[in-house]
């Protein structure tokens, strides 16, 4: 069911890879509610093809931009300037860590990758925030969103360096949003249930950890599309004063202690 709730708005959606992808969810809902905007990924990404399905399907302009690189960032915004004149909404869905692809354990972390994973994962955000700031880019009341997950606050051993990167990346959206703040610009970041997506099911152990989380949340994981349509509800007008939090979005698991169900399963093993 469509509201309208974005018309007229234009704006930036980075990290749409193929159709599991969240920030592909997030731009059909966009589209449904009347936004229009710019779909971005990195050129690697963009190779794959996938994107172009569906920025024909919204009536979307691809502009690939590595997300660590200002060059391809100043690019990208000046293409969206020329198109929009000022924007109303970003959203960075952009992770990804080499010590989680190649295996790595935390304790034993190769730091050039450690780096590699920040810069995407977290300093990215600071780098489109950072551009989008020194062109002036933004429309009062617009919204800027990153994606993150509970890791960053309590320990999940297979999250690995993704756990530091995501504080490090909530971290940047509280600093950042104060000073956007002054533009009358919110800033916040969403922390998603586990989801069943490329860079998702890159875990380690993933279908334990999206199990344990279905089974400890009292409303069951968060899927893909109630994600995207929380972030509508964040670029729409109806959220104008939420600025620099970190909205939980995983059905009550961030505040569970433990579930009936997680009891019932050890209590078996006492009968
Ligand atoms: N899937 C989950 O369980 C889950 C849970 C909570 C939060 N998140 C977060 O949601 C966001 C989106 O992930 P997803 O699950 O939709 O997976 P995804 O693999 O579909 O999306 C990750 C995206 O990051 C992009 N990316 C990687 N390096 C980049 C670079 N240098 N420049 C630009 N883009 C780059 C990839 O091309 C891809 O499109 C990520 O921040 C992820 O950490 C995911």
């Amino acid at each position: 069911m469509a509201y309208n709730l974005l018309k007229g708005k234009k704006g930036i959606i980075f990290g749409a890879l193929n159709n599991q992808s969240i920030a592909w969810k997030v731009a059909e809902k966009c589209y449904e509610e009347g936004a229009e905007f710019i779909l971005s990924n990195a050129p690697i990404a963009l190779r794959m093809g996938e994107l172009n399905e569906l920025a024909e399907k919204t009536g979307a302009e691809v502009i690939g931009a590595d997300a660590t690189s200002v060059e391809d960032l100043e690019k990208l915004f000046d293409a969206a300037i020329a198109k929009f004149g000022k924007i109303d909404f970003i959203l960075h869905s952009i992770g990804m860590s080499v010590n989680v692809r190649k295996g790595k354990k935390y304790t034993e972390l190769n730091y050039d990758w450690l780096e590699k994973g920040w810069d995407v994962s977290a300093v990215s955000f600071h780098k489109v925030m950072k551009v989008a700031y020194e062109k002036d880019c933004m429309n009062e009341w617009g919204s800027i969103l990153a994606l993150t997950y509970i890791a960053a606050q309590r320990t999940f051993p297979d999250y690995n360096d993704m756990a530091d990167n995501k504080s490090f990346l909530e971290s940047i959206a509280r600093s950042f949003g104060y000073y956007w703040g002054e533009r009358k610009v919110r800033v916040n970041t969403i922390s998603q249930s586990p989801t069943m997506t490329t860079a998702g099911s890159g875990i380690k152990g993933f279908g334990g950890f999206f199990g344990y989380a279905e089974d400890m949340s009292p409303l069951g994981n968060a899927s893909a599309e109630e994600c995207a349509n929380y972030c509508i509800a964040m670029f729409s007008d109806l959220t104008r004063k939420v600025t620099m939090q970190n909205l939980f979005h995983d059905g009550g698991f961030s505040n569970t202690g433990v579930s009936q169900k997680i009891v019932d399963r050890y209590s078996e093993r006492e009968e």
